[in-house]
């Protein structure tokens, strides 16, 4: 669907399924102000973040708190500190993402929470904090799909961008190439068969010795090392060409480290990040131009936390400057997790009618198709 102008939007909650139990839920219509504001909370893994957005593409306000630097001496997240961690944090961010951008709760007309996918016990505290609001101040509730938040982190950082495209959703978790439709209709056509584009980078920094999360350090590293110093595997998928896999690469970078070590070699650490980072980029390139070339797609996006790396961004221009593709990527300080994101596809979402009632439930696994 295409968004409806403001001056003609449908209310949205009068054409959502009739809800249950009705004593606990939202009134059924809701008035629309002509600049629509959506109170957005993003919990799915270690960042709480909380953000007001206007018409889905103005950021009133974006407030993050990240938990990196407890979960860093574990060389990962850990789901129980990162759920306590979100309960400490949540009301804090809330309040203070409503002070910076100037309104109170009566202000603003729905509230989007990030439901799934993610980490359960990081979800489920986002999801019943957005409840409590959404219950308290009777405003309706939007569940948004956080790859989906991660795609329309792009509408904020290019105004004028729109469906339908080809979408690279590169995350710590998640790996596709996703055909957008249309704001709310998605499909995917690749994917990874084992890690995704950001676990393999951090897997393999880890490796090498640096912290987590290790796709920034790598790629910084990365800027003054030479990408032909070690050559890794190219990896050979069946089935679908436009599918990925790092394992290999994965499994290839380990044993090449464990050798040098083993041999007493110092590791020319900036030379194995130039390295392994090509690699990567060049999986993940091949495959994206091979899906644009075969589905036609003119405009090309790219979304989610690895979306920052220097040189997928830099090479994805070349080619596409060389191929004729327009292309589009977010502002770096909306690649990695954040609530407005979760404010700009909630904004979407609602136009659609997607709300949810007070049923609603976090989910750890989810399709971006919904
Ligand atoms: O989207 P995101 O913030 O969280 C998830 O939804 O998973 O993505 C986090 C991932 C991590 O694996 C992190 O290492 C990676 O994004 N990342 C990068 C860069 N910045 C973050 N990977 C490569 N280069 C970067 N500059
Ligand atoms: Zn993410």
């Amino acid at each position: 669907m295409q968004p409806q102008s403001q001056t003609t939007a449908t209310n949205p909650a009068q054409t959502s399924p009739s809800p249950s139990p009705s004593s606990l839920l939202p009134p059924t219509s809701y008035p629309l102000s002509p600049s629509l504001k959506i109170f957005a909370i993003e919990s799915s893994c270690d960042d709480t973040a909380a953000a007001v957005v206007e018409n889905g593409r103005k950021v009133l306000s974006s407030v993050v708190a990240s938990q990196v630097f407890r979960h860093v001496e574990f060389g990962g997240v850990v789901p129980e500190i990162a759920g306590r961690m979100h309960c400490e944090a949540i009301s804090g961010v809330a309040k203070e993402a409503f002070s910076q951008a100037g309104v109170t709760i009566d202000d603003v007309d729905a509230i989007a929470v990030t439901a799934y996918p993610g980490l359960i016990g990081s979800l489920l505290v986002g999801v019943n904090f957005a409840k409590g609001l959404a219950l308290t101040a009777s405003k309706p509730l939007i569940p948004v799909h956080h790859l989906r938040g991660h795609i329309a982190a792009n509408f904020i950082s290019h105004p004028g961008l729109e469906p339908p495209f080809l979408c690279l959703v590169v995350s710590g978790g998640h790996s596709h190439i996703v055909e957008v439709k249309d704001f709310t209709d998605m499909r995917i056509i690749g994917r990874t068969r084992d890690d995704a584009a950001g676990e393999a980078f951090d897997k393999t920094a880890r490796t090498m010795g640096l912290p987590y999360p290790g796709g920034v350090h790598m790629d910084k590293l990365a800027e003054n090392g030479n990408p032909e110093a070690f050559t890794f595997p190219v990896p050979k998928v069946s089935g679908s060409p436009y599918d990925f896999s790092f394992s290999g690469l994965k499994t290839a970078v380990i044993n090449t480290i464990h050798n040098m070590q083993q041999k007493g070699m110092e590791l020319p650490r900036e030379d194995m990040a130039a390295s392994v980072r090509n690699s990567v980029v060049n999986i993940l390139t091949d495959r994206f131009l091979l899906a644009a070339r075969d589905t036609g797609y003119k405009r090309l996006v790219l979304a989610g936390g690895v979306s920052a790396n220097s040189l997928l961004r830099r090479r994805m221009k070349e080619l596409c400057d060389a191929g004729g593709y327009e292309l589009y990527y977010p502002a770096l300080s909306l690649c990695g997790d954040n609530a407005a994101m979760i404010g700009a596809q909630g904004y979407f979402e609602f136009l659609c009618g997607h709300t949810a009632d007070m049923s609603l439930n976090a989910r750890a696994e989810r399709s971006i198709e919904l």
